[in-house]
């Protein structure tokens, strides 16, 4: 039986501008096993754990700790796709730092890690790259600084914000990310950075005209109903039907006469 081919960093890179790149977020074995069986390629686990799983208001209570513990969750499924992570707030202040957390997150079972920001942390991009941990970039609207921000606001509207965004990304690529995630920038603005990179681009709710996109999955599958963001298309509800299936279990127990 012929092994099946392992997803890699070179396999995401080979794709720049050429098919559309599908990257998924997930949390636990069982999501990261069914995602790999329906032949998604590229995984983040992603510190919007904090959100979809955990329960808090925003990313930046997730903790080191928090991420170990679902990547090893999701290695565990050991997936033919490639399995990165999200560095969490607070554990990438320094290049040191940034390394050691990173190398958490690769003995758990992370093939690659993501951190959020672009000229603001080119020393901790370099040490990691330098460490021989692949990295991926992350630009656009930052979620570990929505409370600075006031909330998650569209990027790249102003002449000197669209500039700062393409000079943070040929940055991250000079400092060897492998590709970069765009979150929230204006279409035209993606375009224009996704024309200007050699690596791949990675839209989530930036426009079609990324390299790739990546969603959320319980977003993209009706699995936090209690919100969706508007640039995405739910293909399930699965709420739904977890809720009809425990109403359909309760009704069908059998009655017991009141004693
Ligand atoms: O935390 C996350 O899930 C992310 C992606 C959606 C880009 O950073």
């Amino acid at each position: 039986m012929n092994a099946v081919a392992k997803f890699t960093v070179a396999d995401c890179q080979a794709r720049k501008g050429r098919h559309s790149i599908p990257f998924l977020t997930t949390y636990d074995y069982p999501m990261t096993r069914l995602l790999d069986e329906a032949g998604v390629p590229f995984l983040l686990v992603g510190d919007s754990l904090g959100m979809v799983v955990l329960g808090y208001p925003d990313t930046t209570q997730v903790t080191l700790d928090d991420m170990e513990h679902h990547v090893r969750a999701c290695a565990r499924a050991r997936p033919r796709a490639l399995l990165g992570a999200d560095l969490p707030i607070g554990t990438y202040t320094t290049p040191e730092q940034a390394v050691a957390s990173a190398r958490r997150l690769q003995a758990a079972g992370a093939e690659y890690v993501k951190a959020e920001g672009g000229r603001a942390i080119l020393p901790q991009v370099r040490a990691i790259v330098a460490a021989g941990i692949p990295f991926l970039g992350h630009l656009g609207m930052l979620p570990q600084h929505v409370r600075e921000e006031g909330g998650y606001h569209v990027k790249g509207r102003r002449p000197e914000e669209a500039a700062a965004l393409v000079a943070d990304a040929r940055a991250l690529q000079e400092a060897g990310a492998f590709a970069v995630v765009l979150e929230l920038v204006t279409p035209p603005v993606a375009a224009e950075i996704t024309r200007a990179l050699a690596i791949p681009t990675i839209g989530i709710g930036s426009g079609p005209d990324c390299d790739g996109q990546i969603l959320v999955i319980h977003d993209l599958v009706g699995l936090f109903p209690w919100f969706t963001p508007r640039f995405v298309k739910p293909q399930a509800q699965c709420g739904a039907a977890i809720r009809q299936a425990a109403q359909a279990w309760m009704q069908s127990l059998p009655g017991k006469p009141a004693a």
